[in-house]
């Protein structure tokens, strides 16, 4: 039973994932024997640090910071300011950030040969691993307590407007330099929505957004569209729970009820809601469940189903005109408008044709909102055997992806 469930919210994880790296496991995961050996192989450095357990030991200098945003939330963030070679960085701060249900570790746990934020700092570059409240590193606040519901009551609107801020603010103070900025999937979404406001520009050099997520109602995947259907139905339910846990029960129960739809092949759930990832090393997997899923609040589950119903890019719903009355002071919530990203911003949006999260004609409505770009400011990447995990699992996404995104770091 036990195992059962534990695989159950495995699958769920890549359902409902959207920095969804779980697809690393692919094929592999199917197999019942795969996936009790990789849940059974214990994590040694569960109560380390990330740059004791993940960074250090690989020959690379590696400092805990953290940073209090102005709504009370102490993230941990890690920097790597001197690569294996032991030369310290002389290129600018390079800030990375996770996406949905994982946190920094997603950057490092590849080999340092495929790793990006190893290969950063191999390149002399700055490195900085920002992680998002509820994560492993970032669980303190000045009054609340992870168990307290009201430590849980944000969205991605609250990453935007507060996390990302802060942990902009901190680094460029700390290095008196600009940043370059490079996100996965949630990462780039808030990303966008603070630029399409005007903020954090006057402290960043470039962006690089890997399967960048903005409208998502063309989602391909029919079994993320299900899952986000029932966020909704059942909203007041979820929002119960305040925290969304990958791992938990209520996900497995989730997947269970999906799994009982009519037409939902649930033997081919991963590829199906992930799309097919051409590069990532199974046997990489074990490492990444020893970290990863982190949870989240059940609130930014429901934003994002939200906007994969509606297809609108906009704050969260409250569901009623009172309700957003009192929040916004208007009936419905504010929508982000991605037109407003500023046209001189230097961006390099990377997006891969078999990725079902991010997708194709997702991103293609993304370009459009920025078709008033200066050419020569936006680099646009497309690689057509990529699916979502492989941006940053793949092991050739060393040559494919970041090869290219150091090229426009350069540049900038
Ligand atoms: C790790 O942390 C957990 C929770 O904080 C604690 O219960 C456990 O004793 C710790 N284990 C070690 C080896 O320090
Ligand atoms: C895949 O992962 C395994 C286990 O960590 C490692 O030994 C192997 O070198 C990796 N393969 C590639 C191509 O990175
Ligand atoms: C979005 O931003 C663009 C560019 O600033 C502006 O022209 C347009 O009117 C805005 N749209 C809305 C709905 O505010």
């Amino acid at each position: 039973m036990a195992n059962t469930s534990s695989r159950s919210s495995l699958l769920l994880v890549a359902i409902i994932c959207i920095s969804l790296a779980v697809a690393a496991a692919r094929n592999k995961l199917y197999q019942t024997d795969n996936v009790q050996e990789s849940i059974a192989i214990p994590f040694t450095g569960a109560n380390d640090s990330i740059c004791k357990s993940m960074v250090e030991e690989l020959g690379y200098v590696c400092q805990e910071h953290k940073v209090t945003t102005e709504d009370g939330y102490i993230l941990g963030i890690q920097r790597i300011p001197v690569g294996r070679s032991g030369k310290r960085a002389d290129k600018p701060p390079v800030l990375l950030q996770h996406g949905l249900f994982s946190d920094s570790v997603i950057w490092l746990f590849n080999s340092p040969k495929e790793s990006l934020a190893f290969i950063l700092a191999d390149n002399g570059y700055d490195v900085w691993l920002a992680n998002s409240r509820g994560t492993k590193s970032s669980l303190q606040h000045n009054s609340l307590a992870p168990n307290d519901p009201a430590y849980w009551e944000w969205s991605w609107d609250e990453l935007a407007a507060y996390d990302l801020p802060a942990t902009f603010k901190y680094v460029h103070d700390q290095t008196g330099q600009k940043l370059h900025y490079a996100a996965h999937s949630l990462g780039t979404l808030i990303a966008l929505a603070a630029f399409s406001q005007d903020k954090l520009v006057n402290m960043l050099r470039s962006a690089a957004l890997l399967s960048p997520i903005a409208h998502l109602d063309h989602m391909a995947s029919q079994l993320a569209r299900i899952a986000a259907e029932d966020f909704l139905a059942e909203d007041l339910y979820w929002l119960g729970l305040r925290e969304f846990v990958p791992k938990g029960q209520e996900a497995a129960k989730l997947l269970e009820k999906i799994c009982s739809e009519p037409g939902i092949d649930c033997s081919n759930l991963l590829t199906a809601f992930t799309g097919t990832n051409c590069c990532v090393n199974s046997s990489r997997i074990n490492v990444y469940l020893a970290h990863e899923p982190q949870p989240t609040a059940t609130k930014n589950m429901i934003h994002l189903a939200q906007m994969i119903r509606a297809g609108s890019i906009a704050k969260y719903d409250y569901g009623n005109e009172e309700g957003n009355m009192n929040h916004y002071g208007q009936p419905s919530p504010p929508v982000y408008n991605m037109t407003a990203v500023p046209n001189d911003l230097p961006l390099h949006l990377s997006y891969g044709g078999k990725d079902t999260l991010s997708d194709v004609k997702d991103v293609q409505a993304l370009l459009d909102d920025l078709k008033d770009h200066h050419v020569d400011k936006l680099v646009v990447q497309y690689r057509d055997d990529y699916a979502h995990a492989d941006f940053i699992m793949g092991v050739n996404a060393n040559q494919v992806v970041y090869d290219p995104l150091m090229a426009f770091f350069s540049q900038h």
